[in-house]
């Protein structure tokens, strides 16, 4: 039917044969193209077609490995009948005939075991599902993963090609998201099925946020509900099967929280630092460091937006405030940070992620270097050392494009840069992928270790619905070409609180990319980033004017109308209209 999504999902898991790996070698000779240099030993294919009209279609396919980690893919496809690639995204395209081949981009290259990829295409024609795919020239035809036994030889077993032994759960990793199951906050979980619609995204995984004392021990609030860090933690090992199970905590109570908002202040003071060592990180540390969870592998984000803020919010810059130079001055940002990272990183199953905010704020070279720089002095104070951090979680709670896909910074339009667009407004970056790649590089070069990782929060980036654009605009003027190339349809980069238009991003995932550990969804969707006008409450919680719509702005997002829905409850409530928005702007689609 046509104008209705439909879902024509397809999963095909194939094994390795012998002779399809000469196949694949043959072809390329014959083709005279080079093919990636390692050849897939099992895939899983699911092609889903989003949307349906009367001339094209839209589908989102996701490619999961089951071989060894490769270094470069190619899936191809026949189309079954006349249908054509209008245009595509996360992925390089061709097509000859029916015959369809999409090859990585320079940043998705990288398929580790029992990873995944997403891309997604417009297409003339109707949205019928292929019926066959290949991943590296190998079939995904349904076959488990086996080699074909061929009784006539044996083979030399290559040491080279054993597996790695699966992790133990409990074993420190490089990626703790990788190759484990990840918890479903029962709270969360309940919120979400109680939606129309929200069943198809209740068994996702959402962090568990402990934005204040008596989050720890569970005290029917409103946004932890009755779950204390300890209920989450017994039923994390709970949900654990078989398989390491990997649990997202964030870190979230500073003194002076939020110095440059209002909507997330918090309940300690400026100077109740003690506090918050004694009364908090230690009350935290000693449940992570029980025996009994010594299994899960304990993921924390440490502190949202509380360091980036000293580096744009102070001095003499037009966006400082009050509240951020006085945090900068008593140091006890950073003391914090350092101490959570110190003593919560003394824990062998504890992988800390530092937060860096989003493209759309330390995106520009007179940002990315000083933070990562502020970053650097937090990781040394306070007992904490370089070591202690294992990454860092970009987008937290913001609603930046995991990736554009229809423009590159780098692009020119009519002889200007498109780092000239208001838009753009010469930032270095223009999605959470690219900044988080560039984050970690910047951070290694200033000292942090080569392993680090980066996680980025995908929960409500998706930007799916009827006003995403399907492909480049054909418009000569810089400007309108952004406006109408640009997936991110919010009015200004800084908007950040309960953005209109916004949907659902990618579900979470481990190793999706380069440098990438995660797409993780960090903030719970549904969850109010601030009232929309002042509420009376006693959780420190101010009224920030960024989230009423009627809002003409400030100097941090250029003074753009704020962006933000109508009735919103205060940050971290149940915000019903925001989730059902999200929901239908979801991308991929639900
Ligand atoms: C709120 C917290 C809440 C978190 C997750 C923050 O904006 O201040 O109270 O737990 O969002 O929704």
């Amino acid at each position: 039917m046509t104008g209705q999504p439909q879902s024509g999902r397809a999963r095909w898991r194939s094994g390795k044969t012998v002779a399809g790996v000469s196949a694949l070698a043959m072809s390329a000779a014959a083709l005279g193209v080079a093919l990636p240099a390692y050849a897939a030993e099992g895939c899983e294919v699911e092609y889903s077609v989003t949307n349906e009209w009367s001339s094209g279609f839209s589908a989102s396919v996701s490619v999961t490995n089951l071989g060894d980690s490769l270094d470069g893919w190619q899936l191809e496809w026949d189309f079954p009948g006349d249908q054509q690639v209008t245009n595509g995204w996360s992925g390089d395209f061709n097509q000859s005939g029916q015959h369809v081949t999409v090859s990585n981009t320079s940043w998705n290259g990288t398929l580790d075991t029992d990873g995944s990829v997403q891309f997604g295409f417009n297409g003339s024609g109707a949205g019928d599902v292929p019926s066959e795919f290949t991943l590296n020239g190998v079939a995904c035809d349904g076959s488990t993963g086996e080699p074909d036994p061929d009784p006539t030889e044996t083979p030399d077993p290559d040491p080279s090609e054993t597996p790695d032994p699966e992790p133990e759960p409990g074993e420190r990793v490089d990626n703790p998201f990788e190759g484990a199951d990840l918890y479903v906050n029962p709270v969360w979980s309940e919120k979400a099925a109680g939606e129309p619609g929200g069943g198809a995204i209740a068994d996702e995984s959402t962090a568990v946020w402990m934005d204040r004392i008596g989050a720890i021990e569970g005290n029917d609030s409103p946004t932890t509900g009755s779950m204390g860090l300890r209920d989450h933690l017994d039923e994390a090992v709970a949900q654990a099967g078989g398989r390491p199970m990997t649990i997202q905590v964030v870190i979230y109570n500073l003194p002076g929280r939020d110095c440059a908002a209002l909507a997330s202040n918090g309940e300690l003071g400026q100077e109740e630092i003690g506090r918050y060592k004694t009364e908090y990180i230690d009350v935290i540390a000693d449940i992570m460091d029980d025996e009994k969870y010594s299994d899960l592998r304990i993921a924390t984000i440490i502190e949202p937006d509380s360091l980036p803020n000293l580096v744009t919010n102070v001095g003499s810059r037009d966006t400082a405030t009050e509240n951020c130079d006085t945090m900068l001055e008593n140091g006890n940002y950073v003391e914090g940070v350092g101490y959570a990272l110190s003593e919560l990183g003394d824990i062998s199953n504890v992988y800390n992620y530092v937060d860096a905010g989003h493209h759309g704020w330390i995106g520009w070279d007179t940002n990315l270097g000083p933070s990562v720089e502020v970053f650097r002095e937090a990781a040394t104070t306070a007992g904490a050392t370089i070591d202690d951090v294992h990454g860092f979680a970009v987008n937290t709670a913001n609603y930046s494009a995991l990736i554009e896909p229809h423009f590159d910074v780098g692009d020119t339009v009519n002889g200007q840069q498109v780092r000239q667009s208001d838009w753009v407004d010469w930032n270095q970056y223009i999605d959470s992928q690219s900044f988080a790649q560039a984050l970690r590089s910047e951070a290694v070069s200033q000292g942090f270790d080569s392993d680090i990782g980066a996680i980025i929060d995908t929960s409500r980036n998706g930007w799916g619905g009827s006003e995403r654009p399907d492909g480049p605009s054909s418009s000569n003027d810089l400007n309108t070409f952004v406006e109408e190339s640009r997936i991110d349809r919010r009015i200004h980069v800084g908007n950040w609180c309960n953005q209109s238009g916004a949907g659902l991003g990618e579900r979470p995932q481990a190793a999706p990319a380069s440098g990438i550990d995660a797409y993780t969804w960090i903030k719970p969707p549904g969850e109010s980033d601030g009232s929309s006008e002042e509420i009376d409450n006693d959780e420190g919680k101010g009224f920030d004017r960024m989230c009423d719509p009627t809002y003409e702005g400030n100097v941090r997002n250029g003074n753009n109308p704020s962006g933000a829905l109508p009735d919103a409850p205060l940050a971290g409530h149940w915000f019903s209209a925001q989730f059902q928005e999200l929901l239908a702007n979801a991308h991929p689609a639900v």
